[in-house]
């Protein structure tokens, strides 16, 4: 568990991360999001101790991470993938690390196999390698040592959507095991798919945090809506407006102010065939960017 308490780092007389809590949750992969400059990176250098808190603390399982024995072991991280020396192999970077750790040098042949890196690919020094063979080169440093917390700083950056799509699947079955996992990324998109919890932070400051549902239920904007399309479009349209539902026509479809399971129930009623039922998409994202765009630091002067 990743507690984070009242948490202020101040760089002169600018506040990068402005008296910020949350906690992450074993068994939960916890999204950190948030636009440029929001102050991630600095949240989660804070954790691991590569920059020191002006005010609050971060422990992680009830420690500091600089009293950890070992931390590899127990705290995996991921900040920079290109923050590796440019003339080693990937596999140098993992044996040392290994090394570090008192792993022994399986674990290297392991690990490589996991993210898919190939003995040709390990053999190569890291300057040579694209930012994406960094990232699965970083996330198999941090789960190296086995350890039960994970943290990564914008770890999809440079994935191929293949593979964003095997990272997902990685850390929700590490999460499914009891892991702890905090990933931050910008791209609401991303992280909506993989977290279960999620924390917004715009300017320093956290705007939102919660369950994906709640945050929604709690967005003042938008409400619930659903985009269908039918072989009858009018008849459906007819039908939802004579139960007082709100219909509008967008595209060659409807607009529909309602769940889609009561579109769904409705045309069921009127005997019309649906070609397409969604759910009305951009709720989450309109949210993200209503909170975040007062904080955005372009409008700041
Ligand atoms: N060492 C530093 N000195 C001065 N300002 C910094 C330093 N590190 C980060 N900042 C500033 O703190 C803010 C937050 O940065 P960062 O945590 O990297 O944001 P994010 O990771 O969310 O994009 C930015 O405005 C950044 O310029
Ligand atoms: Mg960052």
């Amino acid at each position: 568990m990743i507690t984070v308490e009242r948490l202020t780092r101040k760089y002169g007389a600018f506040t990068a991360v402005d008296d910020i809590s949350f906690v992450c949750q074993p068994g939960r992969v916890t999204g950190f999001l948030g636009p440029n400059g929001a102050g991630k990176t600095t949240t989660m250098r804070v954790m691991v101790g590569l920059t020191p808190a002006t005010a609050g603390s971060v422990t992680i399982g009830g420690h500091h991470y600089h009293d950890i024995p070992n931390p590899g072991r127990h705290v995996g991280v991921l900040l920079d993938a290109s923050a590796q020396h440019g003339g080693r192999t990937g596999r140098e970077v993992l044996e040392l690390g290994a090394l570090s750790m008192g792993l022994p040098k399986t674990r290297v042949d392991e690990m490589l196999e996991m993210v898919s890196l190939t003995q040709a690919e390990a053999k190569r020094r890291i300057r040579n390698y694209s930012l994406g063979m960094k990232q699965r080169l970083g996330i198999a440093h941090a789960l190296l040592g086995d350890p039960s917390v994970l943290i990564l700083d914008e770890p999809a950056n440079g994935l191929d959507p293949a593979g964003i799509r095997w990272m997902r699947g990685l850390l929700k079955g590490y999460a499914e095991r009891g892991g702890t996992v905090l990933l931050s990324s910008h791209l609401l998109h991303e992280v909506e798919q993989i977290a279960d919890e999620m924390i917004l932070i715009g300017n320093g400051r956290i705007v939102a945090q919660g369950d994906k549902k709640s945050l929604l239920a709690n967005a003042a904007t938008g409400g619930v809506h659903s985009f269908a399309t039918s072989l009858d479009n009018e008849a459906l349209a007819a039908a939802l407006t004579a139960k007082g539902v709100t219909v509008t026509s967008a595209g060659d479809g409807l607009r529909v102010d309602a769940e889609t399971v009561e579109v769904g129930r409705t045309a069921l009623e009127a005997g019309v065939v649906l070609t397409d039922l969604r759910n009305g998409e951009g709720g989450l994202e309109d949210l993200f960017l209503e909170l975040t765009a007062e904080t955005q630091r372009e409008t700041v002067a």
